[in-house]
């Protein structure tokens, strides 16, 4: 998939199956979450990969906690289309959130502080912007091979029991989950600002651009799609360029998410099959 078509179709897919995520999807995922940048390239992540019902649980409940108040003072207050929809999305997250397959809680090591002496912003900005880059390249990574994923970081607002839910030591703070599963159904377009009305030229306040009209056509999401419906699709399906490899388990012709997608599941066998770049057959 290219880079452009990635990031234009990437949102948060939070309905998504309790089909288990192969461990092998997910660490291919979590690699290409590495190639991020971090500051000072300390690399001082760490990412928990949790599958187990009763940690996800402890996990939902905090999660609940906060949506009780968040989500009802959201709909109290928010009105609109849009508003809704992103409710009801999260609301159903919620409420099967020990149904989600994965959740990557991402981690950073070692935040650095010096006693006495207060901090600049930028400290703040610095740790944690070493996180997020990493988040980013893992929804990415999750898209191109079909997972539907979502940033979310309620679950986390108490760092204390976050913590001990995942017995993570004093020195490693939790920062936010990615949740990945095969996406439920299809997703449209995602509502984004005109690029001039956010943009400034030298100074604050001075936006040349806004009312440019945006080069962005809205349309909606061709690559996410649940393994099966991906196999299901002819070898003829409306691609540009489709990347077609064989199976490496039976030899049928193997149709991946997207000319990209670095494993898909193959409609004869139903097994995992990698491509060629990856070094399957
Ligand atoms: C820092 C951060 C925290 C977020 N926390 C949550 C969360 O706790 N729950 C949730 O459902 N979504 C969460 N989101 C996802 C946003 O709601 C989502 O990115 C936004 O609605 C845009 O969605 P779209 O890309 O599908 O348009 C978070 C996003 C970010 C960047």
């Amino acid at each position: 998939m290219p880079i452009v078509e990635a990031m234009l179709t990437q949102r948060a897919i939070r309905r998504v199956k309790p089909d288990p995520v192969d461990d092998r999807i997910v660490l291919r995922c979590l690699e290409l979450a590495l190639e991020a940048p971090t500051g000072s390239n300390r690399q001082n992540w760490e990412f928990v990969v949790v599958k187990d019902r009763t940690v996800k649980a402890k996990l939902g409940a905090q999660y609940r906690r906060l949506w009780k108040l968040y989500g009802g003072l959201g709909r109290r207050i928010r009105s609109g289309e849009q508003s809704v929809k992103i409710l009801n999305s999260v609301q159903w997250q919620v409420d099967h959130f020990e149904e989600i397959p994965v959740l990557v809680v991402c981690c950073l090591r070692g935040g650095f502080r010096v006693p006495f002496l207060p901090q600049p912003p930028i400290a703040a900005s610095s740790h944690y912007g070493s996180i997020y880059p990493s988040a980013q390249n893992l929804l990415l990574a999750a898209q191109s091979v079909g997972l539907g994923a979502a940033l979310i970081t309620m679950p986390l607002w108490s760092n204390t029991v976050a913590r001990r839910i995942l017995r993570l030591p004093a020195s490693v703070e939790p920062c936010c989950i990615v949740a990945l599963g095969w996406p439920k159904g299809r997703y449209g377009s995602k509502p984004r600002k005109p690029v001039g009305t956010v943009v400034h030229l030298d100074q604050y306040g001075q936006q040349p651009w806004r009312d440019q009209a945006p080069t962005t056509e809205r349309h909606h999401r061709p690559g996410v799609h649940s393994p099966r419906i991906v196999d299901q699709r002819p070898a003829t399906a409306n691609r540009q360029s489709p990347a077609i490899w064989r199976c490496k388990h039976c030899g049928a012709l193997v149709h991946p998410a997207n000319e990209s997608a670095p494993v898909a599941w193959c409609a004869r066998c139903g097994r995992l099959t990698e491509s060629r770049r990856d070094g399957g057959d």
